[in-house]
């Protein structure tokens, strides 16, 4: 897992949503060409956090203190350039607006100010 490429991430988190949506057709080719080399620079920067985010997401996964401050360091453009991805890419059929609600609440969830933030650190 500490090895793939930013487009293996891409692709994976494509599999994702085939594997935990229902109603998901087969991934089609990435459709917006230009944003992809940034979503390419920002699934790099979420490394392995990418896959426990996006289970956040769409699957109401839990996301650990390391990867908030992961997903925070990425940048809020970067959140929400990767689940539009997720949602237009792949032929998307379920529900965009809860997955935009709940994409809202993780990254709400992770962007608590430092003085509220959880000492402890699970891993
Ligand atoms: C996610 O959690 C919310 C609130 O706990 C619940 O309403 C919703 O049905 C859950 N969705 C899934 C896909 O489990
Ligand atoms: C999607 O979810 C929202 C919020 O839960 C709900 O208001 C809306 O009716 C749902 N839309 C569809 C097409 O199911």
């Amino acid at each position: 897992m500490n090895f793939m490429s930013p487009v293996m991430v891409i692709l994976f988190l494509g599999s994702i949503a085939v594997t935990i949506l229902p109603g998901l057709a087969i991934p089609a080719p990435a459709p917006a060409p230009t944003s992809y080399t940034f979503l390419q620079d920002c699934a790099a920067k979420l490394g392995d956090c990418g896959y426990e985010v996006y289970l956040g997401v769409f699957n109401n996964g839990t996301v650990t203190d390391k990867c908030c401050i992961a997903l925070v360091a990425t940048g809020k453009e970067c959140h929400d350039g990767l689940v539009d991805h997720i949602l237009t890419s792949a032929g998307f059929k379920g529900n965009a607006t809860e997955i935009l609600e709940r994409s809202e609440q993780v990254w709400n969830g992770c962007s608590v100010p430092p003085a509220s933030f959880p000492l402890s650190f699970k891993d």
